[in-house]
């Protein structure tokens, strides 16, 4: 699931940067299983469209699409790879921290690209390394593994300063676990980014509040409130872009649901990574630095927070 955002700045090569450039994005990302060959068309369009900030991870099974479509888009003149911010996710199965950086090389291999933009440890739990990246036992129950997440932390700093990733970062981690890292003993850099879950129906505000305190970007996936995919999805939440509010506040700017979602995310310094495979809505979604909401129109949408996740992440 790549997701790619645009920029008015040029290339970062320090964390502070990079935040400040997350905070600029909005972005774009692509669903788990995807046919052939779609992903690379989706990259192109989309940095044809002003997207520079992609979301990939190995286990979206289409690295190689991204690199490819990156590496066209690089041969046409179209843009430079420092124009680039391309996220990598360090995957469960490969938390110990010898795995570390030989899984990012591979996915730099992948890739075909020398470094990545920024790594993420995707979640803060660990499954027994091996081939089966969802390893379960007789019982069909997931078989975790022991790992000390700051030693996990330990090699991506390393990877880090091997120019492997410029920055580093989590996914799916709470406060507690933000904690964890940031008060390792002998830490040498902290998370720039923390990716959840962050839409109106679930605004995270206690995070957000304590991700902004930490000068930690918050990079919110599923911004349109996810594909309603069943198998994945808890879809007893209302779909998001059919609420009212969205619709009407999008009536008034002549924007869609969608552009609002993200506006207002983009407004409260949240970095978006919407996904989308469709060439009109991945125009769409890049539409919305053109106006803004007011202070109130904020407010409004804030409430609409429900405290309910789509993605449950039942594992
Ligand atoms: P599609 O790929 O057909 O555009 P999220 O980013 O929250 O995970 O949501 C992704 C889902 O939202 C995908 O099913 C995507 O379908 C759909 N989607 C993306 N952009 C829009 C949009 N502007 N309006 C409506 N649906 C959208």
């Amino acid at each position: 699931t790549p997701r790619i955002s645009r920029t008015s700045q040029g290339p970062s090569s320090t964390e502070g940067e990079v935040s400040s450039r997350l905070t600029l994005c909005s972005c774009f990302s692509f669903s788990h299983q995807t046919p052939k060959g779609s992903c690379l068309e989706a990259v192109k369009i989309a940095i044809d469209a002003g997207y520079r900030h992609i979301d990939g991870a190995f286990v979206y099974f289409n690295e190689h699409e991204v690199g490819q479509a990156i590496r066209e888009k690089i041969a046409e003149g179209k843009i430079k790879r420092e124009d680039i911010f391309y996220c990598g996710k360090l995957w469960n199965t490969c938390h110990p921290p010898e795995l570390v950086r030989p899984t990012l090389e591979k996915t730099l291999k992948i890739l075909q690209l020398d470094y990545v933009d920024l790594y993420i440890i995707e979640l803060p739990m660990a499954f027994k390394p091996g081939d089966a990246l969802y390893p379960k036992d007789e019982n069909g129950k997931f078989i975790y593994h022991e790992t000390d997440l700051c030693a996990t932390w330990e090699a991506l700093e390393a990877c880090k300063d091997a120019g492997l990733a410029k920055s580093i970062g989590v996914s799916n981690f709470n406060r507690r676990q933000l904690e964890m890292i940031m008060n390792k003993p002998g830490l040498k850099y902290k998370p720039v980014s923390n990716q959840v879950e962050c839409h109106p129906y679930f605004t995270q505000p206690k995070l957000l509040e304590f991700c902004r305190q930490h000068d930690i970007v918050i990079v919110g996936y599923s911004p349109l409130g996810t594909s309603r995919d069943e198998s994945w999805v808890n879809v007893s939440s209302p779909p998001l872009l059919k609420d009212p509010v969205l619709n009407a506040i999008g009536k008034k700017y002549n924007k869609t649901a969608a552009q609002i979602a993200l506006r207002f995310n983009v407004q409260r310094g949240v970095v978006v990574i919407p996904k989308s495979f469709n060439p009109q809505r991945i125009r769409e979604n890049f539409q919305i630095f053109d106006f803004s909401l007011t202070e109130q129109e904020m407010k409004e949408i804030e409430a609409l927070n429900k405290n309910v996740r789509y993605v449950e992440l039942l594992m």
